[in-house]
């Protein structure tokens, strides 16, 4: 269960007035039975892959691109500031006027303090607690502050970062900074990468960017990510960095296996998260998904924290493996030579 999302529906049913019945729009939205009481006048938005393909499973559209001049507005922010407060704005600039906006977040996601921004706005605001989230609202009006929703659009714009040398946007993996464990595996990786490459999780491309600028025998480079932002920064960031070799870009949830076979090489940080918790199997699968498409001598390189406990499986998975480092709170593994029969870790389901 998704408290925040459970949230949304109750305002809803508390409130009747913040549905008009005209055409409404769910901004980084979830799958939920409750939409299908929306079925034919919803248009959905959402960036990552394993969120979208539900909401699509559940049959729900999801739009590339929003019209706007909607009545209703729901979000569902990230946890991330900045990347919050251009979404409000992004909201209000898709609605009606005297359509309503209406957020839900929870309470130690700093609600309270999102809450106090849209106030600040929009004038005034509708509130309901709940679940230990807070779900507010507000009506679009000509009175809203133009200057305050002018500097949450731009906090929201893809920047230069890292003195100016690659493209990003706030909530990426790192996003305004290098990894300290990516920048320890560009540190060790081996001098002989070469042919055919994966980058999983491919972030704003700081691993990719690095072997396309040192590894001259790399001929391809496909590079996965399931946040469709952080594939638009890597285009952004990769294109034109080495000519000779060939990069792909996979909007896809890589635990659910790559898009092709016979790699040489794979190099990944992967995530250990994909909502509030923890989650070390999403690692896990990215590395069975490894094992899956490298070639019978190909080789897996990825940085982990040292806590996450990959060693079992990467003994699984390939033939040979090591821990080729331990430094500042990291290790960096490596397997070859990956065994035939892999099964996907199961999650545990909450
Ligand atoms: C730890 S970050 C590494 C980013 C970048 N490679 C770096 O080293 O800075 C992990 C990346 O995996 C992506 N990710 C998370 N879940 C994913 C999934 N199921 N499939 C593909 N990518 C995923 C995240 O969006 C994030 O960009």
């Amino acid at each position: 269960m998704n408290p925040a999302l459970e949230s949304l529906f109750v305002a809803l049913d508390h409130e009747p007035s913040l549905d008009s019945g005209g055409k409404l729009a769910f901004l980084r939205a979830h799958a939920h039975q409750e939409l299908e009481r929306f079925k034919g006048r919803l248009t959905c938005a959402q960036d990552f892959k394993p969120r979208e393909t539900a909401l699509e499973r559940s049959g729900i559209k999801v739009a590339e691109k929003m019209e706007g001049g909607y009545s209703l507005v729901m979000l569902l922010p990230e946890r991330q500031k900045e990347m919050t407060l251009s979404d409000l704005a992004r909201a209000h600039d898709l609605l009606e006027d005297g359509g309503m906006l209406l957020c839900s977040l929870p309470n130690d996601w700093g609600a309270k303090r999102f809450e106090g921004k849209l106030k600040e706005v929009a004038g005034s605001v509708g509130t309901l607690s709940k679940n230990r989230c807070r779900t507010f609202w507000a009506k679009k009006s000509a009175d809203w502050n133009q200057e305050m929703l002018t500097e949450w659009r731009a906090g929201g714009e893809f920047r230069k970062v890292v003195d100016d040398r690659f493209w990003s946007v706030p909530g990426l993996f790192a996003w305004d900074r290098i990894d300290t464990g990516s920048r320890l595996l560009t540190e060790n990786l081996p001098a002989e990468i070469s042919g055919q490459v994966a980058d999983l999780g491919v972030g704003w491309g700081f691993l990719s960017d690095f072997i396309l600028r040192n590894r001259p025998g790399v001929t391809e480079l496909d590079v996965y990510d399931a946040d469709g932002r952080a594939i638009e920064a890597a285009k952004m960031n990769l294109t034109g960095v080495n000519p000779r070799a060939r990069v792909r870009y996979y909007w896809h949830n890589v635990t659910k296996g790559l898009n092709r076979q016979g790699y040489d090489w794979i190099i990944s940080n992967p995530p250990f998260h994909e909502t509030r918790q923890p989650d070390p199997v999403i690692g896990m699968r990215f590395l069975v998904a490894a094992a899956l498409a490298l070639k019978p001598e190909g080789k897996l390189w990825i940085v982990a924290n040292k806590h996450l406990p990959y060693e079992k499986l990467m003994k699984e998975g390939f033939a040979e493996t090591s821990v080729v480092l331990q430094q500042d709170g990291y290790k960096i593994l490596m397997g070859s030579h990956p065994n035939p029969i892999q099964e996907m870790p199961e999650r545990k389901k909450r």
